[in-house]
């Protein structure tokens, strides 16, 4: 199979399969366009739907040997060596049921009840959510954009929070929402801030495959300052388009952080190792590369295609560099309109995306655009927001 721009302009038909996305009526009235919530309308990998159907033939799903784990974790270790040039070892790595867990195991772990946690806003809304369920306050630190619409790091406004007594930085490295692909200058810089403070750093890597030339991914481990003190997120789940299973890992260098992490998750009675998201996790991690940069050479196109259309049809709107993800960050405050009008326009108009408010106060007036999809599809939703934004 060959996995060009035909494959990916197919998609796949995703309506009345109890998906987020698609089957919301308060999300999403029928016949409307989805170009919100992080997953993408693609199929996955032939290699990985073979898996999770080869597992599945066996008509019994009890517990696994411990095996499946380790082939799994192993064939995560190649993949990050291969695509990212980390060498990471399988006892390095801790399974964990999915990304927003590890952040919370880490809030646990790092911080104590009423410490306060450093996180780069806007950001992704249950970074906030990891911080105040257990007690914790989020320091926001505000990313600014600059001219062209693009966030540098802020690095000043860290080093204030950490002064101020913040315990832990909580990274989502790329970033979600404003696309950003932080570099290795910044990265460092930002863990000589984590260790003049003597603070631990959480990296939530799980748009790390979504990266665009001349871009190149820098995983937290590979920045010499933050090796002791860093904890790495990742997970097959946003590469793949398997989220829905369910399947991530923290890793990390220092042999006392990987088995602190094990620790706490014991503690909070926290299991990871569905055998289908394990089958699944090899099998994408193994054989996924030739569909993995299929993709990303579709998602390119797509990314130029989102620059081109708001630059001809909506010139009031900014939208920043995409250097990563699958999602752009749309600055429509020049229109006037509140992220609620915003969303009720779109609804009217049969088009959602992400309000910029659910990554923060400073998202007022943003839409956050998924273009994880085919492009027909991307279309005719901005046609859509073109007609919210139109309408008197
Ligand atoms: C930055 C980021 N982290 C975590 C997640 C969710 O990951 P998980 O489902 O593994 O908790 C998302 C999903 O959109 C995300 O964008």
């Amino acid at each position: 199979m060959t996995f060009d721009q035909a494959y990916f302009d197919a998609g796949v038909d995703r309506r009345g399969t109890q998906c987020e996305k698609w089957d919301d009526p308060r999300m999403l009235p029928e016949g409307g366009v989805p170009l919100w919530v992080a997953d993408m309308d693609f199929p996955c990998a032939p290699a990985v739907a073979e898996a999770v159907r080869r597992r599945a033939a066996h008509p019994c799903y009890g517990y696994s040997s411990g095996a499946a784990e380790e082939e799994c974790t192993a064939a995560l270790c190649a993949f990050w060596r291969r695509r990212h040039g980390l060498a990471l070892q399988a006892e390095q790595c801790v399974t964990l049921p999915c990304v927003i867990t590890g952040l919370k195991i880490c809030v646990r772990l790092f911080t104590k009840p009423g410490d306060a946690v450093a996180l780069f806003t806007p950001v992704y809304g249950p970074f906030y959510e990891a911080v105040r369920l257990n007690g914790r306050r989020a320091a926001a630190v505000p990313l600014l954009p600059d001219e062209a619409g693009r966030y540098p790091m802020n690095l000043k406004g860290m080093e204030d929070a950490l002064k101020a007594g913040a315990r832990l930085i909580m990274l989502c490295n790329p970033h979600n929402p404003v696309s950003r692909l932080w570099t290795r200058e910044e990265l460092t810089a930002l863990a000589e801030l984590a260790a003049a403070y003597d603070v631990k750093i959480v990296s939530d890597e799980i748009h790390a495959d979504f990266v665009y030339a001349p871009g190149v991914f820098t995983p937290i481990l590979s920045v010499e300052k933050a090796k002791g003190r860093a904890v790495m997120l990742c997970s097959a789940s946003k590469t793949f388009n398997v989220a829905g299973l369910q399947q991530a890992a923290a890793a990390a260098l220092d042999p006392a952080l990987t088995e602190a992490v094990r620790r706490e998750m014991a503690e909070s009675g926290v299991t990871a190792g569905n055998i289908f998201a394990m089958a699944a996790a090899t099998a994408a991690y193994t054989d996924g590369d030739e569909w993995l940069d299929g993709l990303l050479r579709y998602l390119d196109g797509s990314r130029k295609l989102l620059r081109e259309y708001t630059e001809a049809h909506l010139p009031r709107a900014r939208l920043s560099p995409v250097e990563a993800t699958y999602l752009g960050w749309l600055d429509l405050r020049a229109y006037g309109l509140s992220c609620d009008e915003l969303r009720i326009r779109c609804a009217r108009e049969g088009v959602a995306f992400t309000g910029g408010t659910f990554f923060g106060p400073e998202g007022e007036g943003f839409l956050r655009v998924n273009f994880g999809c085919p492009r027909r599809q991307l279309t005719a939703g901005m046609d859509r927001l073109r007609r919210a934004l139109e309408e008197e």
